[in-house]
């Protein structure tokens, strides 16, 4: 049977974690998550494997990153079954503070991302989001001090961002991104997915497929505008409310108008009953 990882849930007993590996010249990958496990979060486990001796995953539900109205209270916490599943991936390390542990009273620090953080993407609909993110990602780079860090592109402004984050605050990190783990009808795996009703789940898929019918067209040279303003009506027809569906510049996120303005990232978000999912693909 695999070894269970060892959990450590406060900074010192973390400390003394990572400082046992680097006495022992091991290099230390870090895959930060808010837990609820699926396949997209092991398949970064998985590559974490191929790039440092030993993997960290962080668990931990970040408050800072969802406001009032979001679903901190009702995401998913499944802690045991997170662990059972990082055995089986042979994971090294659990990194899961309490809330008080990562932010401990009188904490008053928060980093405010501009750049990709300002797009104008999930930054308009969160405008909290990056902040809290930059903000925690920046703590669990200090605290693990990992060599190599992976995010995943389905959080595609994400990872922008925290490649720029790491940049600018000189972290020693290679910021690596892993491409998307869809379900086998093109859905984006997400621990949020679970919210979705029988009937939200069979119309989730649309999402996908509107990107991938919108890509083959601007590729083909179709006016981008206008590929996009249709791919919204379709999506619109599966009972979404579209909170956008755009073309990017895949680095600099910066708005394109023509296919030589590329390489293109297609990024969508859209609410299917209290289910907001995002997505993107690379045209
Ligand atoms: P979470 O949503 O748990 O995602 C953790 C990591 O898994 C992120 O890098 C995310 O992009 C990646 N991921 C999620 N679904 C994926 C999929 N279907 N395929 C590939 N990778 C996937 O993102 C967060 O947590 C938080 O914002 C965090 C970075 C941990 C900061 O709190």
């Amino acid at each position: 049977m695999a070894k269970r990882p060892t959990v450590v849930h406060t900074v010192s007993a973390l400390r003394r974690e990572i400082a046992r590996y680097r006495k022992d010249g091991k290099s230390i990958a870090l895959v930060p998550t808010m837990g609820a496990l699926h396949a997209g979060h092991l398949a970064l486990v998985r590559e974490a494997q191929k790039r440092a001796d030993l993997v960290v995953v962080s668990i931990f539900v970040n408050p800072t990153q969802f406001a009032p109205t979001e679903d901190f209270g009702s995401y998913p916490r499944t802690m045991k079954t997170d662990v059972a599943a990082l055995t089986t991936a042979k994971a090294d390390l659990v990194w899961a503070p309490s809330p008080a542990a990562m932010y401990p009273e009188g904490f008053a620090l928060k980093l405010a991302p501009e750049g990709p953080a300002l797009a104008g993407l999930e930054d308009k609909f969160r405008p909290h989001f990056f902040g809290g993110v930059a903000t925690v990602v920046a703590k669990l780079f200090t605290q693990v001090t990992p060599d190599v860090a992976l995010f995943g592109q389905k959080d595609y402004q994400q990872l922008r961002v925290v490649t720029q984050m790491a940049k600018d605050l000189d972290f020693p990190v290679k910021v690596v991104g892993i491409a998307t783990v869809r379900e086998k009808d093109g859905l984006a795996m997400s621990s949020r997915n679970v919210y979705l009703s029988e009937v939200e789940r069979r119309h989730a898929p649309v999402l996908y497929r509107t990107m991938k019918t919108c890509a083959a067209r601007i590729k083909a040279g179709e006016p981008i505008a206008m590929v996009l303003e249709e791919g919204r009506g379709h999506i619109k027809q599966a009972e979404f409310a579209v909170d956008y569906l755009e073309a990017r510049n895949a680095l600099t996120l910066a708005p394109v108008s023509v296919l030589k303005d590329g390489p293109i990232r297609l990024l969508v978000a859209a609410k299917i009953g209290k289910t907001r999912l995002i997505d993107n693909l690379a045209v």
